[in-house]
Order: structure tokens, then sequence, then C-alpha cells
């Protein structure tokens, strides 16, 4: 697959560019309602096929026949840990450094904290004044606590001083698509002696990443997204070999004990990642997310990436030829800098995507004016990009979306 930039060309070629895809086998690993197509995997990822049985089988034999003895017969004292070094792999960690369970937001106070006790003589946290809210309402919060103060700023103006304990962003920006440069930035937080903590919510599952490689100190993501773990599903928490001695991180459960077992009346932390644990994981939803990461057997990063590229590719195109009825493309057109979604200014972006909704095409939106567009390579084909934007044309052009079942009446829109 390789989409040409800027060509617009034709629904044969979309059917083309996926006969040759190399994911094209993917697809049929998830359970894909046949009137829709999904546009909106960056928020919640499709089913992968496999989940429903795990399920069946970890409620029916696991919970209801096995019932407490599951915790060693059926792995799920292991669980965190295995799930962990299963998302390792898709980001670029060696195994045992990573857990899963809770939610992003929890171990986003973990990681802040522990890394701000990494460099207690300094007093700035830096996040990124677009970051998703979670993000920054955790950097005010551990700042509460730890008596730090919080610099927001944008990544790409990034300057990191003497003072500066933690630099926290995203990888991704969840409105705009932004793949920032995650290498520069972490050589220069480096340089200025501060740690880097990066939240891949946005980047786990839709693109290579390579957090050894790029030396970060902390990571955290969700599993919902790219990695198609389900609705809550727990999120996890990179923690490399070199800070596991050091590291004093602030939720001290009983499971990150180094003798959980033992009762102690003290907390005494656990060898290595497993000290990233806090309490009872969400057994069922771990079980669910390790079924569906299943789907990345036999996967190549560098095809969903290529993929994921071409996919954007086309639907830049087509939203190009759109600029007439008042759409721009948000993300950028630097393959570089593009994450794996493709956000679209219009003044009535909340009024399309309803109407896109109610055409069989699933995107969302996000205040003020932008219709985010997800594209996940492991279920969406060429033709995907290609029906879903003949769709957004149409609306456009018979100004569909201005009737009035669309205007916008609810307090909240979906996350
Ligand atoms: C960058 C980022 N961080 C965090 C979250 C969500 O955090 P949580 O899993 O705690 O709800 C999201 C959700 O979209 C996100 O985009």
């Amino acid at each position: 697959v390789c989409y040409d930039p800027g060509h617009v060309g034709s629904r044969a070629d979309a059917e083309a560019l996926d006969a040759r895809d190399p994911l094209a086998f993917a697809r049929a690993r998830f359970t894909l309602p046949d009137d829709v197509i999904y546009l909106d995997g960056n928020s919640l990822g499709a089913l992968p096929a496999g989940v429903r049985l795990a399920l069946v089988d970890a409620v029916d034999r696991q919970w209801g026949r096995d019932l407490v003895g599951s915790w060693n017969a059926n792995g799920w004292w292991t669980l965190p840990r295995r799930v962990g070094d299963r998302v390792g792999a898709l980001v670029g960690a060696a195994p045992g450094q990573v857990i899963c369970g809770d939610s992003t937001s929890v171990q986003l106070f973990q990681a802040l904290t522990a890394a701000a006790r990494l460099r207690p003589d300094r007093r700035v946290l830096v996040t990124d004044a677009a970051n998703f809210p979670t993000d920054q309402y955790l950097a005010d919060a551990v700042a509460r606590v730890l008596g730090l103060t919080v610099r927001r700023v944008t990544p790409s103006e990034l300057v990191v001083d003497a003072d500066t304990a933690v630099v926290a962003l995203s990888a991704v920006d969840y409105r705009t698509g932004e793949l920032w440069d995650v290498r520069t930035i972490t050589g220069a937080t480096h340089d200025a002696g501060a740690l880097v903590v990066w939240d891949l919510c946005h980047a786990a599952g839709a693109l290579p990443f390579d957090l050894d490689g790029l030396g970060a100190d902390a990571a955290v993501g969700c599993t919902y997204k790219y990695l198609n773990g389900g609705p809550g599903s727990p999120a996890w928490l990179y923690l490399p070999y070199r800070h596991h001695a050091t590291a004093n991180l602030p939720l001290t459960g009983w499971q990150g004990h180094a003798n959980p077992f033992g009762l102690a009346r003290t907390y005494e932390p656990a060898d290595g990642v497993e000290r990233a644990r806090i309490g009872t994981p969400p057994v069922l939803s771990m079980l669910a997310l390790e079924a569906a990461l299943d789907v990345w057997d036999g996967v190549d990063l560098a095809d969903v990436r290529a993929k994921s590229l071409s996919l954007s590719d086309l639907l830049i195109a087509r939203a190009d030829a759109l600029h007439d009825h008042g759409i721009s493309v948000v993300t950028p057109r630097d393959h570089r800098r593009r994450g794996s979604q493709v956000s679209l200014r219009h003044e009535k972006a909340y009024e399309l995507c309803q109407a896109l909704i109610a055409h069989g095409v699933v995107g969302d939106f996000r205040a003020p004016d932008l219709l985010r567009l997800g594209l996940t390579p492991l279920y969406l084909r060429h033709v995907d990009v290609w029906d879903a934007m003949d769709t957004l044309t149409t609306i456009l052009e018979t100004a569909a979306y201005e009737d009035s079942m669309y205007r916008r009446t609810e307090a909240a829109t979906v996350t």
C-alpha cells in the first residue's frame, strides 16, 4: 500500500491498493457491523472476534467453576505483567518494564509523581497547554501534592531549563492528530537533566514506538483505542529497568509489595516493575484485553504505519477537494508529524458529525469545530475511506447537515 499524496484517483484505485494490502488478513479478526464505516477506533477500538469466547471462558469456566483457584490455575495473578509485556512489545519496551492496570489517569499520577521525585531539587513540571484534560488535571494534582509549578507549553516550542524536573507530553495531539518530534523532545529534556513521561494513548497500536530506544523515563497509555481492549479496559505504565530500584511510586497497594501474601504492616516495594502494581486488577477486562491483543499476531508495525499514512493521505486528498464547502485539514501533511487520525475543521463540525453517523459513517466531534476521523489499519480499507468521503461530500453538497435533527442539543459528546 502507498497512496500517492495529493492524488484523488478513483474508487478503483482504492480497491487496487486494498488488493495488495499486506494487512488485509487482519480485518477478519474483528467483528464489524456491515452497515457502518467505523472511523472512531481512536476513541473506542472495534471488537476483536476472539474476545467474546475469551470472556465466556473467563466467566463460565474460570470464575464459575475454578473460582478463587483461578488466581493460580488460570494465571490471574500474573495477568498484569503478562499483558503488560504484550503491550510493551507494541511500544518498543523489552519484557519486564510494563504493568497493566487501572486507568490512564491513575497511571499518570503514578508516573508523574515518581518522575518528579527522581529530581527532588527541581520545581517545574512541564505539560502541553493543549494536552488531553486528564493529563493537565493530573499534572496540576501532582504539582499540588509535591509543591511544584506547572508550566504549559506547545511541544514544538519546548524550552527545558535547569529547574525543570519533568516534561510530560502526549506523543500525538488528541485533537489535531499531530505527532510531535518525540526523539528531539526526549533528547532536549535529557540534555537539560530533566525526565520525560510520554502519554501514548493515541500512539500505542497506531504507529511504531521505541520507548527503550528513546530512553523514555516513563510512559502511560490506555488500551481501549488502537489496542481494542474494549470499553474501560485497563491502562498501562512503562517504567524502564534503570528506574526500578529508585522509583518511588506514590500508590503503594498491597499487590506491589515485595511479599504480598506476607501481610506485613508496612510497605516494601517489589523488585522490578511489579512494584508498579497497585490493588486487585479488573480481571475480566484484562482477560478481554489479553484476547484482543491476539489481533497483533504476525502484524508488522511498519506495515501498520505505511497503511495508516496511505489511508490518511487518501482522506486528506479527498478533504482538500471539499475546501469550497468550508472544510480545512488540520492534521499535518508531513508524514513525520502525523498520527493515525485526520481532523477536519468546519464551522458546523458537530452537525456534520451527526449527519455522518446517521448515514453510517462513525467519526467524532471535538469542540469547538473539529470532525475527527480515526484510521485503524487493521480493520479499515482504502475503499472504506473512499466511501466515507463520498458520504461526507454528499452531505456537504446537499447541505443535509443543516437538517434540524442534527442540531446540537446534548450537553456532552461521547468520548
Ligand atoms: C492523551 C489521553 N490521555 C488520557 C486519556 C484518558 O484517560 P483515562 O483512560 O483515565 O480516561 C485520553 C482519552 O482519550 C487521552 O486521549
